[in-house]
């Protein structure tokens, strides 16, 4: 699938960015966690959250105690997607139509690696897993369900998603803002918790 991915230019993304980058982590995880897109690190590495949102991440992982062995790590949309201001790539949110076409990757990869359930970090992952647009503020902490889609048929389990921010959101803020909502995104994460631990047993 990684070598496939490398020729995918089913949108412009696959055309501009240095390489697709694919998820990695355990096979048959506790947890999936899907991002949005490799960031500027990501697509010069090859690797799912190694620059400062996954160190963000794994940070919190780490503090609840989450053994790296139980996750998957990937993204929503495998190309990089920027703007070019002078020298620097900056970030862009990929459009609906991209995360759309990147979708059977993330299908394959559920269907490949089985987590037992995932954890969507903000709306394009959300979007991506739920198959519906999700209210990230409003409907953070909350596990959720795949809707019945029975042109899917490759759905391979009804697959529960909590839903959460991403870790670029909480890397925008700033001092107290950035502190407490470090804290909820904490709390958040933590209902996945039981997840990890029946796994584990
Ligand atoms: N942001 C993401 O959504 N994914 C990455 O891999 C890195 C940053």
């Amino acid at each position: 699938m990684r070598d496939a991915l490398q020729r995918c230019r089913e949108c412009p993304l696959g055309y501009l960015a240095t390489q697709g980058v694919a998820g990695e982590g355990a096979l048959r995880p506790a947890l999936m966690l899907v991002g949005e897109v490799p960031g500027d690190q990501e697509d010069l590495q090859g690797h799912p959250f190694v620059g400062p949102a996954g160190q963000l991440l794994f940070r919190a992982i780490d503090s609840l105690g989450w053994p790296r062995e139980a996750l998957f790590v990937t993204n929503a949309v495998k190309h990089f997607k920027f703007e070019l201001r002078g020298k620097r790539r900056i970030h862009k949110t990929p459009s609906q139509r991209e995360a759309t076409a990147c979708l059977h990757w993330l299908e394959d990869e559920i269907g490949l690696v089985e987590p037992r359930a995932a954890i969507a970090l903000g709306a394009t992952a959300a979007r991506s897993l739920l198959h519906r647009s999700v209210a990230v503020t409003r409907e953070h902490g909350r596990w959720l369900r795949r809707e019945d889609d029975l042109r899917d048929l490759r759905d391979p389990h009804d697959l529960r998603v909590l839903v959460t921010l991403h870790p670029s959101a909480l890397l925008r803020m700033r001092g107290e803002e950035r502190e407490a909502a470090y804290e909820q995104w904490l709390g958040d994460l933590r209902n996945a918790t039981e997840i990890v631990d029946a796994w584990a047993r």
